[in-house]
């Protein structure tokens, strides 16, 4: 097969995933493949048929390929963990401009640990602290630190944040991207998104409850003036501004969506 009978067969099946899955298989952009009377290795071939034939089954590209892009680096990622978001990339690129010299953050709910990583490889003063209830997600933060040489510079915490903090040491700031979809929302997930991890996205009827719990909870456990950076949903600003007493800033994604909630200090 040719890399232009290959570019139309990847066009055919997967539609929008098409120029992702271009870069996935072969790191190269989709529409080069369409002058390229190349042949293909049979190796790549291999791989390619049983990667298209599970992404038409419904699996999503990150999870058959084994990783996904997040701020400048290849977060690993598979079934039972949330798949890195690009919109994420705001909370981190916030925290990044923003953290004082020396910090010590927590990434409360890390999943893959695609916060902390970016964090810490872009601010080389900082310390995480990664909580999460989940083991596959703690083995994926461990397995993500480790690729990098940034695990000396974090602690993995196992705690569901609905029980007590007590055990968690204090951070001058909390990261925090948590399950946050509403009930109704929930059956409206395009059926990729229900592969991942239900308890990665349910965030109770509102889908307000972590946001609740987190700003009750993490009272104390500040080293000094409570600094919290949230992700939130682009519905979810004015949600956000009320549980605060309006005491947050909100800032937008590339869209213009609502999507990161600054709290700095007492509320
Ligand atoms: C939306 S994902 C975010 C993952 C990662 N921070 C990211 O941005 O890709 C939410 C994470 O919260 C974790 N989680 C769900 N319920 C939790 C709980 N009660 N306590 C601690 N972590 C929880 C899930 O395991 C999941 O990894």
């Amino acid at each position: 097969m040719t890399y232009r009978q290959l570019y139309g067969e990847i066009r055919s099946r997967l539609g929008d995933d098409a120029q992702a899955y271009s870069f996935y298989l072969l790191n190269r952009p989709l529409p080069e493949l369409s002058a390229d009377d190349g042949v293909v290795p049979g190796s790549v071939l291999d791989t390619h048929k049983d990667a298209v034939k599970r992404i038409e089954e419904g699996e999503p590209l990150q999870y058959v390929f084994g990783h996904a892009p997040f701020y400048d680096l290849y977060i690993d990622c598979g079934p039972g963990v949330l798949i890195p978001r690009f919109d994420t990339e705001v909370l981190a690129e916030e925290a990044i401009k923003t953290l004082p010299e020396n910090a010590v953050f927590a990434d409360i709910c890390c999943g893959t640990g695609c916060i902390a990583a970016a964090v810490l490889n872009s601010r080389k003063d900082t310390r995480a602290i990664c909580v999460d209830i989940s083991d596959k997600a703690l083995y994926y933060t461990e397995r993500n630190l480790k690729k990098y040489g940034l695990f000396d510079r974090a602690e993995l915490i196992k705690l569901d944040v609905f029980d007590s903090w007590d055990g968690l040491p204090k951070a001058d700031c909390i990261l925090c991207n948590p399950p946050y979809i509403a009930a109704a929302e929930m059956k409206e997930l395009p059926e990729n998104v229900k592969r991942e991890p239900y308890e990665a996205l349910y965030g109770g009827e509102d889908g307000l409850d972590f946001y609740r719990r987190i700003i009750t909870a993490s009272k104390g456990h500040f080293k000094g003036e409570p600094h919290i950076i949230f992700e939130i949903g682009y519905r979810q600003g004015n949600a956000l501004r009320q549980l605060t007493g309006g005491k947050c800033e909100i800032k937008k994604d590339l869209s213009k969506n609502d999507r990161v909630c600054v709290i700095r200090g007492f509320l």
